[in-house]
């Protein structure tokens, strides 16, 4: 500590220094620097008290009560809707909608009747009016306010005494008892303490929304995830259409379930039948275009893979991947080189999975492996067919998880064919089952002899 007793403390890595830096010399951020203040230290006597535990099977495990706000993909994704006095994190680029969506999740409780104070410290509030009219939202029981001091939208809120309490967003209000800046890590922590105070006291549902950049630098919320009920964050491209909510933490109900919708002129609109939307009617036989059955949450969903390999004129082949993790992409081109001998290495190779979404499922490397090779060998595959699998690095296919639920959609929805590993009690018999990349290769090539 420094004779002036004042502690700086990097909030990327968390180095700490006696002095303030404009650089921090550990993890090379710039202006990451801020001053920490002194927690204060108070002696707390030892306490005699002893606290009255309860045997498991005394609680009584009632359903907990649940407002819903009418959207059925927002209501599933928090569990069967919101619990009283919970606090939930709403994360995401800016421009990716979480003010839209706060504004139309204000509406829908506003109209049951809640009384919702929004504070839109970000923007005025003529600006949200504005938007709120353009949504067609009337908002009887909606206060706006546009409050950069969180001290003073709580004595509002202590005036009104709102069901819905949501601060739009936490970088934008300050706790006027510290001197430091909004957006800072003390200040985040501190008025998110503040907000969980009063809704914990009074069962207020609070809503918090928080940006994050994509590379999670501006990585503020994320230190909030262990103190809030539920964090919620929003995927997709701000340019494309498709918004994925995705919930990385609920303490009321399951975590990595996800919630798709649209950006539209009009407002977030939930896209109920993700499979139908992700995989475009008619897909025909084209090389290089077959269909992944992937899982998101608890829900299987069928994408649409599309690869292009075609002969380089660079000396560096291109290789443009969006939808997959890169280097999955290239665990998957450099197991086709070894084991398929395919030559990729002088061929620039393009993949897209159509629609925004970017997939984590290990499932989709065997639909991936199929697209470059029915585009290598210019062979299409039936369009009525699908696939799912994981692929090692020795070109073994392995299980992943839910297959049944994933078979079960897809046939659901018309495809016949399928190409998956090996089931443990036997799949389907129009279900091809393979156990080596070179199965899959061979059945690429029967599809030509076939047409
Ligand atoms: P916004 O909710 O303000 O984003 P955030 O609060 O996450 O920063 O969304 C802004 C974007 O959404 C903006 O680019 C315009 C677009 N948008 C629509 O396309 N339709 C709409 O009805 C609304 C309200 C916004
Ligand atoms: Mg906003």
């Amino acid at each position: 500590m420094s004779k002036t007793g004042k502690v700086y403390r990097c909030k990327e890595c968390g180095y700490t220094t006696s002095h303030w830096l404009g650089r921090c010399p550990q993890c090379d951020a710039w202006n990451s620097i801020e001053e920490v203040l002194p927690e204060k230290e108070t002696k707390k006597p030892l306490t005699s008290r002893i606290p009255k535990g309860s045997r498991l099977e005394e609680i009584e495990s009632s359903p907990l009560e649940r407002i819903t706000t009418d959207y059925l993909e927002i209501d599933r994704l928090l569990g069967g809707g919101i619990v009283p006095g919970s606090v939930l994190l709403i994360g995401g680029e800016p421009g990716i909608g979480k003010s839209t969506l706060m504004l139309q999740i204000s509406d829908a409780l506003s109209r049951k009747g809640l009384r919702v104070l929004y504070n839109c410290a970000e923007e005025s509030v003529y600006q949200v009016g504005l938007r709120a009219k353009r949504l067609g939202i009337d908002g009887k029981n909606l206060i706006l306010l546009s409050e950069s001091s969180l001290d003073a939208s709580i004595n509002l809120y202590d005036e009104i005494r709102p069901d819905v309490f949501i601060t739009d967003s936490i970088q934008a209000v300050k706790d006027e008892s510290v001197e430091t800046q909004a957006g800072t890590i003390s200040q985040i922590k501190l008025c998110t303490s503040k907000i969980i105070d009063i809704a914990k006291r009074d069962n207020t549902v609070a809503f918090i929304t928080g940006h994050v950049t994509k590379e999670g630098v501006l990585a503020g919320p994320k230190t909030l995830e262990h103190m809030v009920d539920g964090v919620f964050y929003f995927e997709g491209e701000r340019d494309g259409m498709v918004r994925i909510l995705r919930a990385v933490k609920n303490r009321y109900g399951d975590t990595n379930e996800v919630a798709f919708m649209e950006m539209e002129s009009s407002g977030l609109k939930e896209i109920s039948n993700p499979s139908l939307f992700f995989v475009r009617e008619g897909l025909g036989e084209t090389p290089g275009a077959t269909v992944g059955v992937i899982m998101e949450g608890t829900r299987p969903i069928l994408v649409e893979v599309q690869a292009l390999v075609t002969r380089s004129v660079y000396s560096v082949p291109r290789r443009i991947v969006q939808g997959i993790d890169y280097n999955r992409f290239s665990i998957i081109t450099a197991v086709l080189e070894k084991l398929l001998q395919m030559p990729l290495f002088n061929k620039d190779v393009f993949l897209n999975i159509p629609g925004g979404v970017n997939v984590k499922d290990p499932g989709i490397d065997l639909p991936v492996a199929l697209a470059i090779i029915s585009s290598t060998m210019e062979i299409p595959v039936p369009s009525d067919m699908f696939s799912f699998g994981e692929m090692g690095l020795t070109g073994e296919i392995r299980q992943v998880m839910w297959q049944e639920k994933r078979i079960e959609e897809a046939v659901r929805l018309g495809y016949r064919e399928g190409v998956i590993p090996v089931m443990k009690r036997g799949g389907p018999r129009t279900l091809k089952e393979v156990r080596f990349l070179r199965e899959v290769y061979e059945f690429i090539k029967r599809c030509q002899t076939l047409s």
